[in-house]
């Protein structure tokens, strides 16, 4: 993937509302229940985007714990997935945060993506009924 024109910025540069919308897809629900929860959890987050001439295409957000970094949510704009923009987004973060690991938990649609990045993926089993989350994680 072209990086040209591509910018990594942290999130505090963007407008709050941006960076709600692009993760929205990140989080399951719909409704105001929803918007809420994204909005909350950007709140409590250390954001961080990429821009194209565009605007906004990809967002994350995570904060620091113990073990290192972990990513609470990550998207990338609908029509701009599977272009390398979300592994180009786990590139720069890694750049940035402190390790020693960058930490996600995840569900299985999403787990091919961390693997797709390097990261090691352990089943968690099914945590809610019909739900099989995994961790992952990827020293940095
Ligand atoms: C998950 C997401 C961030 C990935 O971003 P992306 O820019 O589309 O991912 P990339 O193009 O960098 O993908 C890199 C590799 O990861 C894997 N991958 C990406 N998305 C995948 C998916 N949905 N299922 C399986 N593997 C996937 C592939 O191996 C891919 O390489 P390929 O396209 O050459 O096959 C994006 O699909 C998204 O915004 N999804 C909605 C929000 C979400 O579910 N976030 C994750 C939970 S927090």
């Amino acid at each position: 993937m072209s990086t040209d024109g591509l910018c990594f910025r942290a999130g505090d540069d963007i407008p709050h509302e941006d960076i709600v919308a692009i993760l929205g897809d990140a989080l399951g629900g719909q409704g105001a229940a929803h918007h809420e929860a994204v909005q909350r959890l950007v709140a409590t987050s250390t954001a961080f985007v990429l821009v194209d001439e565009t605007g906004t295409v990809a967002a994350a957000a995570g904060c620091p714990s113990k073990e290192g970094w972990t990513i609470r949510a990550i998207a990338v704009v609908q029509g701009q997935r599977r272009r390398g923009l979300g592994t180009e987004l786990v590139e720069r973060l890694s750049l940035l945060v402190d390790g020693p690991w960058l930490l996600a938990e995840t569900d299985s649609d999403s787990v091919g993506f961390y693997r797709g990045c390097g990261f090691d993926v352990t089943n968690l089993g099914e945590v809610y009924p019909g739900v099989e989350r995994f961790a992952c994680q990827r020293r940095i």
